[in-house]
């Protein structure tokens, strides 16, 4: 049904179809076809992942491939390849950190960081596992070569960090933690993780500066606690 369809992507379903529907996005602003068959949502680039919104253990992307020194779902493949030749041609050395992280790979990130910081603390900025945006391949940390303010909030910034929320849109990603979101997103900002969430919505987020989550994207509860 639409309804349970809606859980698994957390869209805000407004009429449903035998198996293609017309997203409301943001309101009456913006309309995505979007395939509602369960395991098109379940792999679908705008599937959300928050503190409410879980990944099963085996919720794994359907390929993955190595490219940038990093693990990347295969759809990030090109999109990737384009924004590393911008940059370079733009005299901007950027990096890749890190991209996908299964399940358990997770729980080692969250649980060194509780076990340094506290659970309080860690919650800010790392994700338990199955809550992680990296479990599904199609997210990414990036630096700059010169590692200026890595995975700090001044990365924003920085030459690299003002190059990349300028232009990560225009290769279909998102800033997914913005600054001043912490209600929504239920973390401080990360001016260095991307979402891949393709050209078409990160071009409209990008343009809509009041829409600066997904969640408010698609009309979804603020994710702030578990
Ligand atoms: N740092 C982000 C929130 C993650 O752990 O997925
Ligand atoms: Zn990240």
């Amino acid at each position: 049904t639409a309804e349970k369809n809606v859980a698994v992507l957390g869209l805000a379903v407004a009429k449903s179809a035998r198996s293609r529907v017309v997203v409301e996005v943001a309101g009456a602003s913006r309309t995505l076809d979007v395939d509602t068959r369960v395991e098109a949502l379940r792999a679908s680039e705008l599937r959300v992942v928050n503190k409410r919104l879980a990944l099963a253990r085996s919720d794994e992307p359907k390929k993955l491939l190595a490219a940038h020194g990093v693990m990347i779902d295969e759809r990030l493949s090109k999109p990737l390849d384009a924004m590393f030749a911008r940059a370079e041609r733009e005299h901007v050395a950027l990096e890749a950190v890190s991209a996908h992280r299964d399940f358990d790979d997770q729980a080692r990130v969250y649980d060194a960081y509780a076990a340094r910081d506290g659970k309080q603390a860690a919650d800010t900025y790392s994700a338990r596992p199955g809550h992680s945006e990296h479990q599904l391949g199609l997210a990414l940390d990036v630096r700059g070569v010169d590692r200026r303010h890595e995975l700090e909030p001044a990365f924003k910034d920085t030459p690299v960090g003002r190059w990349v929320g300028a232009h990560a849109h225009e290769f279909g990603f998102v800033v997914r933690y913005p600054e001043g979101q912490h209600a929504v997103t239920g973390y401080e900002p990360e001016p260095w993780h991307l979402r891949y969430v393709g050209p078409e919505v990160a071009a409209f987020m990008h343009a809509r500066r009041d829409i600066a989550t997904l969640e408010k994207l698609f009309g979804l509860p603020a994710a702030p606690g578990y």
